[in-house]
């Protein structure tokens, strides 16, 4: 299992690929790293001087109880870097958001209307009762309202929090609730694949259970028709009339102010708030930016993610501002309404820089060479991949076709916690060779440590855990509620460590030539399509149903998706397995969470393989799953539990 340190890395990377001399400003990687690792405090001062503070901090860092405050003392605003200071320029009429709706509908946004449309909805926002402090929650589309709506907030100061449109009511519900939002912001729907998916019927019934939200402002995408409830809902449009000022003065906030809480999955059933601040967050996201992907008054710059994720936040609302990129932003789906659309979007709009993920790709590639070689991709000159382990082949299709072995790829490893980019080749610092499919080296301030069980350091070319020694600007504050779970979860794996080591939750291993590799995630949390899901959270959700005594879940490999997600079930007396009875599982897992969760298999079997102890042993049923060896199975409980779940794949009727 262990890859050798002589093999790895040479066995099927081992041309790495010329360094094009287009992209490679010399101004030195690794002295840049060097100095960021032994002056961090005036490496990150020198940073976080790009942006506009009201006051400057008294000290760059202060690291206490595995906590960073980062400029403490200082006062910023998130929404006046990403806007005033722009539109107060002779950046004022360039274009900061491009935007296309799947349906076709255009609109082009300048670093002047963005400033007036913050600054109405922000005024909107209190005159109903926004105060800072108070806490939003955005249930929105991708359309240019919602990084309109992230800004007015971050303008008055109030931490929102973006529910991804694919979570259905109960995931929404939850999320509103634990933030206790005062408000919902949403839309009446959105496009997908040509059809409307309606969010405003998934607000109605979550609400029933958030008895903090006050108001649902809804705006107005699809047209079709919807409930607004009396004295409660309030078009966006309607809430626009009652903006007083025309002019909102940004909140002087301390560094550490709350900007958002993200929810992601973690290995327990309930998601993680992910607490992200607002000044070492933003010096982080925009310097690391600019390393990625050499970004540059001039660029045009594509992140086709979704901003319900964190990669949405980081790299399409807030750095790309910050730095007053012009951005697309595109609504819907990839392949509709034909498997063109994102090589026509690139050539309409002439992207310079495009940023996507491992799954997306694999998708595209399916559909063949002819629709990229279709469109004019000559604009473009750096290329990204984020969200899983990018396969070697699909790297260099993205190279060789898509970016014409012209443009070098940032393969960039980093999490919701981390804020931004952690590990990736640096175009614009120095270009090292890249080799297809590792993510290269560390950023600068980054410094990460690949260990075992223990927490001791392995050497090269062994596979370990990926940790990271010492706080970084972009690093999350803490969990929303949860100051316990997140010692626990990210710092207390090691106690056997010299010192306290981040919790990354990531395979990793180093090659010979110091190149890292991830392979893949080393607890329960699934990656579908690059989407974050926790195992725990699908198995809870199987077992809320009446039929189910107990479930288990595991990732099986998928051609597309990276991974999708299989259950297995054992039925409470007086339940038969049926076909109708694993649909109506999927619904209803399809129901609560939403369609992001959907089961591909739901397995019917008598019992599950446990150790002793009664825990369920994910790693065997996961063995089977992909027809791997069990290894192991000296501590089953019953070894027929195997059997059990070889019949249900080779799709043995049970006989219980
Ligand atoms: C995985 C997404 C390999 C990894 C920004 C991580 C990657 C998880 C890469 C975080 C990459 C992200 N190569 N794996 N370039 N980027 N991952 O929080 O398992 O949605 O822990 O943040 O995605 O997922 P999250």
């Amino acid at each position: 299992m262990q890859p050798q340190a002589s093999t790895y890395g040479e066995q099927s990377f081992s041309k790495a690929l010329p360094v094009n001399e287009r992209f490679t400003p010399l101004r030195n990687l690794k002295d840049t790293w060097k100095k960021s690792i032994e002056n961090p405090e005036e490496f990150w001062a020198q940073q976080a001087k790009q942006l506009d503070w009201i006051k400057e901090w008294d000290h760059v860092l202060e690291w206490d109880n595995n906590h960073a405050r980062w400029f403490n003392g200082g006062l910023i605003n998130v929404s006046y870097n990403c806007v005033d200071r722009h539109a107060k320029t002779s950046r004022k009429n360039k274009v900061a958001i491009i935007w296309e709706g799947e349906d076709g509908d255009r609109r082009g946004l300048t670093y002047h209307s963005l400033y007036r449309e913050v600054n109405k909805i922000a005024s909107a926002l209190k005159e109903l009762g926004i105060e800072k402090g108070n806490t939003v929650a955005l249930y929105m589309p991708m359309v240019p309202e919602l990084p309109i709506v992230m800004l007015a907030c971050a303008r008055i100061g109030a931490p929102f929090t973006q529910v991804y449109s694919g979570f259905s009511s109960g995931a929404l519900a939850e999320r509103v609730q634990h933030i206790d939002a005062k408000i919902i912001i949403t839309s009446d729907g959105l496009w997908r694949r040509g059809k409307i998916i309606d969010l405003k019927g998934t607000v109605d019934k979550a609400i029933v259970d958030c008895p903090t939200v006050e108001k649902v402002i809804v705006l107005k995408r699809t047209g079709h028709p919807i409930h607004m409830e009396e004295g409660r809902d309030i078009w966006y449009d309607d809430a626009l009339s009652l903006a007083k000022e025309k002019n909102i003065t940004p909140e002087s906030l301390p560094s550490d102010h709350i900007l958002y809480v993200l929810y992601t999955s973690g290995t327990t059933a309930k998601p993680k708030g992910i607490q992200v601040g607002t000044g070492g967050y933003l010096t982080y996201i925009t310097s690391t930016l600019k390393w990625a992907f050499d970004v540059d008054e001039n660029d045009v710059w594509w992140c086709a993610a979704d901003i319900g994720w964190v990669t949405g936040h980081s790299y399409i609302v807030f750095a790309p501002l910050a730095l007053g990129l012009s951005l697309v932003m595109y609504e819907g789906a990839p392949e509709y309404p034909d498997p063109g659309r994102v090589w026509r979007i690139i050539e309409d709009y002439g992207v310079t820089k495009f940023y996507t993920s491992p799954t997306l790709l694999r998708l595209l590639m399916k559909y063949g060479d002819d629709y990229p070689k279709n469109y004019d991709l000559s604009t473009l000159k750096i290329l990204g991949s984020v969200g899983e382990p990018i396969n070697p082949e699909v790297w260099k299709w993205y190279y060789t076709v898509i970016g014409q072995e012209r443009c070098p790829i940032s393969d960039t490893w980093w999490q919701t916690e981390t804020g931004g980019f952690m590990l990736s080749p640096a175009p614009g610092l120095e270009l090292a060779p890249m080799k297809p499919g590792s993510a290269t080296f560390p950023l600068p301030g980054v410094d990460p440590l690949i260990v075992d069980e223990d927490g001791k350091p392995v050497p090269q070319g062994v596979k370990g855990y990926l940790t990271i020694r010492r706080p970084w600007p972009g690093m999350l504050l803490t969990l929303f509620k949860d100051e316990e779970r997140y010692q626990n979860y990210y710092w207390r794996k090691y106690p056997k460590a010299e010192q306290p080591l981040f919790y990354t939750g990531d395979y990793a291993i180093q090659d010979v030539d110091g190149y890292y590799w991830l392979l893949g995630r080393s607890d329960d949390v699934l990656k579908v399509a690059g989407h974050r899901l926790g195992t725990i959270e699908l198995e809870d959700t199987l077992v809320s149903h009446q039929s189910v005594a107990e479930s288990s879940v595991v990732g099986k490999s998928d051609e597309i998706k990276g991974e999708v997600p299989v259950g297995f079930v054992v039925l409470k007396n007086g339940y038969n397995p049926s076909k109708q009875l694993a649909e109506e599982l999927k619904r209803h897992v399809r129901n609560i969470i939403g369609p992001i969760a959907a089961l591909s298999n739901v397995y019917f079997v008598q019992g599950l393989p446990k150790t002793r102890s009664g825990k369920i042993m994910r790693r065997v049923i996961k063995a089977l799953v992909e027809g791997e060896s069990v290894g192991d199975t000296t501590t089953l409980e019953d070894k027929s539990s195997v059997d059990y779940i070889i019949n249900a794949l080779n799709n043995k009727p049970l006989n219980i």
